[in-house]
Formats: structure tokens, sequence, C-alpha cells
């Protein structure tokens, strides 16, 4: 029997390289397929342009969703696999991040497995696997740094949405691709890696890596750590998660390391990019804290890309929505969408 497949956000960098690894494993099958706007006609058996991607998830009834929409877009279709025990391959990390306790109680009940798409996360998982928590002294999860890693904040106040595009590792949509420019990214993951291993935030850090070799690191209580690396290409967490447990070829080619891998490690500059630091304190508050944290990057990184306010607004408008919401927790998703929608307003664009 083949495993079948729902890709929501197939036209995206991560849904055009999922149909890449759909169509070269014979094990897996493309039944439903959805974007946003653009037009997909006999992409899928079934597909949808823009409304509720969960129409097309019921129609289907998919073994698998792979979950590559952009933003809290996503969250209807995460809820809907976590509830029912449908295998979820999340790359849409903003809707763990902002559903949260909502979420998890969702996957407690639906008892499906919760495979995460992001690079980090998928060697998170498979290297927490073996282990027992007591094991687990922390979580390491790396960052690329971005474009302007080494920059001072004076450095970053002309910067252009073009600059902040030309990401060095990774080649990706344009909101996660200004995410990681501000560092909001890895303060995103910082949650989304909360929520899905059950970490505490203080045992989970972030370090700089540039070359984005090592995905992440875990340190264990003997003084040991356990690292996963493997040159960037997101085909292999979606492969990954799409053929989990099977392990299944990829066109990424192995590590040279006899012709040389060193690997540069430091500190991220929280002064510059601050955006890292209140995603840590926006989920150690918690609530709908990192709801409100995802809702005012959302708009603020859409106000920055059409040119509304400049590269170094971005975090003081989120500062600034986070400093004006009270995040009493939600006890439903009408409630979450709410929360979103108030914290997405007050965000003061020209
Ligand atoms: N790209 C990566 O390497 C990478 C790595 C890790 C995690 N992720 C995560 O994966 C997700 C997708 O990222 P991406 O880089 O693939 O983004 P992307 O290239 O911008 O693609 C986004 C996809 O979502 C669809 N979409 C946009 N708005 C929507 C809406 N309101 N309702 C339904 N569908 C909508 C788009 O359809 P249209 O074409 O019609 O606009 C497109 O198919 C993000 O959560 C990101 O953080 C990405």
């Amino acid at each position: 029997m083949k495993r079948r497949i729902a890709v929501l956000g197939a036209t995206g960098s991560i849904g055009r390289q999922a149909l890449e690894v759909i169509a070269a494993n014979p094990d897996l099958e493309l039944v439903a397929a959805t974007s946003g706007s653009t037009p997909i006609d006999g992409l899928a058996p079934v597909t949808q342009v823009g409304g509720d991607a969960t129409d097309v998830l019921e129609r289907t009834q998919p073994d698998v969703v792979l979950n590559a929409i952009v933003g809290f877009a996503g969250i209807h279709a995460t809820v809907w696999a976590l509830e029912r025990g449908v295998t979820l391959a999340l790359a849409n990390k903003e809707s763990l991040v902002a559903a949260g306790d909502l979420a998890r109680d969702a996957w407690r009940r639906g008892g499906g497995l919760l495979l995460p798409v992001d690079s980090e996360h998928s060697a998170a998982f498979q290297l927490l696997a073996p282990l027992s928590r007591e094991q687990v002294e922390a979580l390491v999860l790396t960052a690329s740094g971005g474009p302007f890693r080494g920059r001072s904040r004076d450095e970053l106040e002309d910067v252009s949405p073009e600059d902040a595009l030309a990401h060095p590792t990774w080649r990706m949509g344009p909101k996660i691709t200004i995410d990681s420019a501000t560092l909001a990214n890895k303060g995103l993951e910082l949650i989304e890696a909360h929520f899905l291993f059950d970490l505490p935030y203080e045992a989970i850090e972030v370090v700089v890596h540039p070359t984005s070799v090592v995905h992440a690191i875990v340190r264990l209580r003997d003084g040991a750590s356990l690292a996963h690396l493997g040159y960037p290409d997101m085909r292999v967490p979606i492969s990954f998660a799409l053929a989990y447990p099977a392990r299944e070829r990829t066109p990424l080619r192995q590590l040279d390391l006899a012709g040389g891998l060193s690997l540069e490690f430091h500190g991220p500059d929280l002064e510059a990019f601050p955006l890292l630091a209140l995603a840590r304190e926006s989920g150690e508050r918690g609530g709908t804290f990192p709801c409100a944290f995802n809702a005012a990057n959302e708009a603020a990184v859409q106000a920055f890309l059409e040119g509304r306010i400049r590269f170094l607004d971005i975090d003081g408008a989120v500062a600034d929505v986070l400093a004006r919401v009270d995040g009493s927790p939600a006890r439903d998703l009408d409630e979450l969408v709410e929360a979103d929608r108030s914290a997405r307003n007050l965000v003061a664009v020209a």
C-alpha cells in the first residue's frame, strides 16, 4: 500500500521540493495539493487554491499531511491533523508556535505522529529519539546567522528587502528568509522546539554556525554531545518525514571530510538581532504571547517587504505589540484566531 500524502502549500519552496521527493519515491503517492493563490490545476488528483485547506483533507483523508503553508494561515490544517491522529509533517512552524498548548493538547488526544520538517528539528528529533529526558542536559539549535551576520545595529540601518532576501546557505520563501535575517526564525524555532520535545526554555540554546552543516546538537549529562550533520538541503528532512521510519536515498552528496570540513560556532548577537530574545521571553511568558509574537512579526515582515517600514522597525513593531497584549491563554481555536487578529492589528505601519 502506498502512503497517501497531501501537500499543503505545494507551490512554495518546501512544497515544490516535497513534490520532488514524492515523485522519486514509489512508496509515496500525492493525493492532494493546495496553494494560496497560484493556479495548480492537474498538479494532484485533488487540488484547491485558497480557502480552508481542511476541506481538501476531509475529502481525501490522507495518511500524511505535509503542512508547508507559510504563516498562521496553516493553523487549521495543523490542528485538523493533530486532532485526528493523522501523521503531520510540519514545516509550518508558525502554527505550532501560535497554537502552543492547544496544539499539544490536540496532539495528545489524537495520538498521531508529529514529524518536524524544519532541518534543525528533524535533526533534534533523530538525536533525542533514543534518549530519556533525564539524560538530556540541553538541545542546541544552530542558526546560519543570515545575510547580516557580524553586522552591528548601525550597519543594519539602510538594508533593503533585496539585501535581506539574499540568504547565504538556504533558498527559501520570502517570509522565512526575512525571519532568518532578523533571527526571528530562530526565535520561532526555539518555541517550536519547546512544544515538540517538551523541553523547558532554559534547556534550549541557540548558536550561530554560518555554514549550516551541523543542524542540531544534544548535550548529555555525562558531558558528551551528539550532533547531526549534513549539507543544507531541505529534501533530506522532507524525505525523512514523509518516508518515516524508512530512510530513502536523496540527491544530497555525502559530507566531504577528507577535503577538510571546519565547523565554526559563536553566540548570537542579541543586541543587533533582538527578536531572538523577544521570542524566548514570549515563550517563557506562555499563554498567547507566542501567538502575538508570531502575528506581529508576520505583519511587520509583510510591511518591510512592501517597503512600508525599515528593517530595524521590524523588532520594534513586535516589541510594541508584546507590550500591549495581555497574553491570556486561548481556550479554543476561535480565541486563538482572535488573539492572532488583534495582535496583527496592533502593528502600526504607515
Ligand atoms: N523554505 C524552507 O527552506 C523552509 C525551511 C524550514 C521551514 N520552512 C517553513 O515552511 C513553511 C513554508 O515556507 P516556504 O519557504 O516554502 O514558503 P513559500 O515559498 O512562500 O510558500 C508558501 C506556500 O504557502 C502558500 N500560501 C501562502 N499563503 C497562504 C494562505 N493564506 N493560505 C494557504 N496557502 C498559502 C503559497 O501559495 P501561493 O503560491 O499561492 O502563494 C505557497 O504554496 C513556512 O512556515 C516556513 O517557515 C521553510
